[in-house]
């Protein structure tokens, strides 16, 4: 079903319900269900019980053969929950993996799992594309932390300092950058810029990460993750008295003392690659729970601890929502164009950095 664009919102609405819809899928579990989704529990066996399974197997038939009638992708975060990760998404990874995904994307429509900062980043290098978001308020406390005026602010307070962005912002922020990153690639980033001294923002545990690997000057602002900013260095040492053994591994929007005790630290695509390069006997991912459930599935060999810290933005997003999107069509992630070009040229630089 095509989306109606008018410019004018009464209009858009009422031609958009003028459209015709498409049926709603029988959601029962049934054998000819079960049989379809079976290689797909295959997979997650080892982190779904079978007894949740009856729950999620219909929807992942229905969405799955929805993706085909909409020529739709779904990109999602490695924080999602692996019934979405494993079983309905078609591009899974960090950030930067899903930012370059995107500007690929061979599809009419994308549903974004994640939070609202990467379905407008799909925007921003896809405007001719429909974006869906299966919940508009997944949002981020990095994103929430700053605004246009305050990147203005802080230009006028360091006059041609330039500002490196944290892709965890809205795109009014990247529209006030010249560069974006993501915890994968900031030290590149900042590095590729030629200066003494920049501006990195939001967050500051990251932008003192980065610190630590360059000698160019940072300065910083004070967002932090909601999720991260709760581990503690004393909880960490408490795991590694527990288990001499134990491999730490550290996600950089985590507070310095966490990551001072840590035997890695990365993005969560690079965190997932030192678990499979590395596979150590036990392992404690200090980021968002779900992580740890969907790389568990990939290294059969490796015990996870899980001290579980659940990013409730990141938790919005679930089957019934995805299916919704996908039926419906909703909801339409869009960009004021006043904005858009500014972001997608922080966002692009970044990403032909990369190439
Ligand atoms: P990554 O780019 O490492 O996936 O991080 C995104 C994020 O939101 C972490 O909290
Ligand atoms: Fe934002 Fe933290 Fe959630 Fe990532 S985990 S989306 S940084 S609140």
């Amino acid at each position: 079903m095509a989306t109606v664009r008018t410019g004018i919102p009464e209009l858009e609405a009422m031609a958009q319900a003028a459209l015709p819809r498409l049926p709603l899928p029988d959601l029962a579990y049934t054998p000819e269900v079960s049989a379809e989704t079976a290689h797909l529990y295959e997979r997650v066996a080892r982190v779904i019980p079978p007894v949740e399974w009856p729950s999620f197997a219909p929807y992942i038939k229905a969405i799955n053969d929805l993706k085909q009638v909409r020529n739709a992708v779904v990109l999602a975060h490695n924080y999602m929950t692996p019934e979405v990760f494993h079983c309905v998404a078609d591009v899974v990874g960090d950030s930067l993996q899903l930012a370059r995904e995107a500007s690929e994307a061979d599809a009419d429509v994308i549903v974004q799992c994640g939070v609202h900062f990467m379905a407008e980043t799909s925007k921003l290098l896809n405007p001719d594309k429909t974006v869906l978001i299966p919940d508009m308020r997944a949002g981020c406390s990095l994103a929430d932390s700053i605004t246009g005026a305050d990147v203005r602010a802080l230009r006028e307070a360091y006059p041609s300092v330039p500002v490196v962005t944290y892709v965890n912002t809205s795109a009014d922020v990247k529209a006030e950058s010249d560069i974006c990153c993501t915890s994968s690639n900031a030290v590149r980033v900042v590095e590729s810029l030629g200066v003494k001294r920049v501006i990195m923002i939001p967050d500051e545990y990251l932008a003192k990460w980065v610190q630590t690997q360059t000698d160019i000057e940072i300065i910083t602002w004070k967002g932090h993750c909601e999720v991260h900013e709760r581990f503690t260095a004393d909880e960490m040492r408490a795991y590694r008295e527990a288990d001499p053994g134990v491999k730490i591994i550290a996600h950089p929007e985590c507070p310095p003392d966490v990551i001072d005790e840590a035997d890695f630290t990365g993005s969560t695509s690079g965190m997932i690659k030192w678990v499979k390069d590395n596979q150590p006997s036990k392992v404690l991912l200090v980021t968002e729970c779900s992580m740890s459930d969907n790389v568990a599935v990939e290294v059969p060999n490796t015990e996870f601890v899980r001290p579980c810290n659940l990013c409730p933005h990141m938790k919005r997003i679930t089957l019934p929502k995805i299916l919704d999107s996908l039926i419906f069509m909703k909801d339409e992630v869009t960009i004021d164009p006043a904005v858009a070009g500014p972001a997608r040229a922080a966002v692009e630089r970044m990403i032909n950095l990369n190439h």
